[in-house]
């Protein structure tokens, strides 16, 4: 939990070793959050951040998007793949304007209610765009966790997916909820790879079971085939 040395050594990490100026961080809105989020689910930062840029210039806040014709999302869209995160981008902006006043709602559960929108992409917005303190376990995320914690098992299986959520929640810190979120997601991107992770940089290598037990090639455990 809070004191572990978890959450310190990644924002300690995250101040001389994160990102700190992707495009959406500068300046961080509700909107501009989520629109970055929607568009790192499938695609890397390197080439998402040139799209975020064009989209953001030509639709620069929910009604924008809400007003806008599909055909123009979709051409803005165009090259990155995964066409159903623009519908329900677009689909998600008109119920903002329909239900929330033209905002994102600043509420979990509300934001799960919208199209394209899961738990740990909830939690990333409200956690960047506010510092609101919630948890968020992605792909990335997940792999941290069980090679810190040598959790056995497949990630997807529901009862490993919930102790990952459980660990992911003791872990959150009070404050820097931001910065934290960012570090997470940039330690899974950049240190902690699926393939040959970088150990000998990580800051949450003394307490990492699999680093200690010579096991990050084992873990996380492989989806059963
Ligand atoms: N993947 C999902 N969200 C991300 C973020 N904020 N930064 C980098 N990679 C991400």
């Amino acid at each position: 939990s809070v004191g572990d040395g978890f959450s310190s050594g990644l924002l300690a990490w995250f101040d001389h070793s994160g990102r700190h100026d992707l495009p959406w961080q500068h300046p961080r809105t509700p909107y501009r959050v989520w629109l970055s989020e929607i568009m790192l689910q499938q695609t890397q930062v390197r080439t998402a951040a040139p799209y975020f840029e064009r989209f953001v210039a030509a639709l620069p806040d929910v009604p924008a998007l809400a007003g806008a014709p599909q055909e123009q999302v979709l051409a803005l869209w165009s090259g990155l793949g995964y066409y159903a995160r623009a519908r329900n981008l677009h689909a998600a902006a008109q119920r903002c304007v329909e239900i929330h006043d033209g905002d994102l709602p600043r509420d979990l559960d509300a934001l799960v209610a919208l199209p394209g929108i899961g738990r740990s992409t909830a939690a990333a917005i409200l956690a960047q765009a506010w510092g609101d303190r919630h948890a968020i376990l992605d792909g990335n995320v997940k792999r941290v966790l069980a090679r810190y914690h040598g959790i056995e098992g497949w990630p997807g299986r529901p009862a490993v997916e919930k102790q990952l959520w459980a660990l992911a929640e003791n872990h959150l810190p009070h404050e820097r909820l931001a910065d934290y979120t960012q570090a997470q997601m940039d330690l899974g991107a950049t240190l902690c790879t699926r393939a040959n992770p970088a150990c000998v940089l990580c800051p949450l290598r003394d307490g990492c079971v699999a680093r200690i037990e010579g096991r990050t090639g084992e873990l996380p455990t492989a989806r059963p085939t």
